[in-house]
């Protein structure tokens, strides 16, 4: 389903019987109650803001001014990342997130904003994105589902072109178990994965200790693989 800014409402997101709740519907409606509660206003911080400037600027190394290209964000939520993309080198910004709540927080920017209520399972990308120059972004979205590796390999390595894909995950902390015992599982999967690691960074909130660990993958032409 795709919604351009003005179309993008939430009855148009219902795509199932409404008498029988679907699994995405269900996650669909645990992600928009969050986001109205505002469990997730925290991204808005400062706090955040540096690890989405790092993918900005890391984006913006795999864009030349001349062609510029396109930016696809995985659980986008309510865009943050637009408002540190550089619209010289970005032409259009795709947000695609399973929640219509965020999708609609995002503030239009100096680049043209799609939005797509998707989850990451049923996702694919339009045939025009596949011409453009692309990066695909997977910001702090890998850890919910248990296949989302998977969704992301599927997404990323059916580009007739090849892209780029940029992968945030948060690092290890003492104080958040969980958490360590997540990014050690996805970072294995991905490695898994054999794709070509352009460049690695890592980036500190020193207020609250909390890293990510952010790094950028080139992903070969469909033809090629
Ligand atoms: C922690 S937030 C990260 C938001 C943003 N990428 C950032 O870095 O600030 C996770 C986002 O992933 C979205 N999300 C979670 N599971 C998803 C799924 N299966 N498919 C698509 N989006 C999903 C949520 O709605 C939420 O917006």
């Amino acid at each position: 389903m795709v919604y351009n800014a003005t179309a993008l409402n939430g009855d148009s997101l219902i795509d199932t019987d409404p008498g029988k709740p679907s699994t995405l519907n269900t996650l669909r409606d645990k992600w928009n109650k969050e986001f109205s509660s505002g469990k997730w206003d925290f991204l808005r911080r400062n706090s955040e803001q540096k690890r989405l400037q790092l993918v900005a600027q890391m984006i913006e190394r795999q864009l030349n001014e001349t062609d510029g290209g396109c930016v696809v964000d995985l659980g986008s939520g309510e865009g943050h990342l637009c408002n540190w993309l550089d619209g010289k080198r970005v032409r259009q910004y795709v947000a695609v997130d399973i929640s219509d709540v965020a999708l609609n927080n995002i503030v239009e920017a100096n680049i043209p904003v799609t939005r797509i209520c998707e989850s990451l399972a049923k996702y694919s990308l339009d045939e025009n994105l596949q011409a453009a120059p692309l990066v695909i972004v997977a910001n702090e979205v890998l850890y919910y589902e248990p296949d989302s590796v998977d969704q992301l390999k599927r997404i990323a390595e059916g580009q007739k072109h090849g892209c780029v894909v940029l992968v945030s995950v948060v690092g290890p902390h003492p104080d958040k178990p969980n958490w360590t015992a997540s990014s050690i599982r996805l970072w294995k999967e991905i490695d898994q994965l054999g794709w070509h690691k352009l460049e690695a960074q890592v980036v500190k909130d020193e207020e609250s200790g909390v890293v990510w660990d952010i790094v950028a993958f080139e992903i070969a032409p469909k033809e090629k693989c």
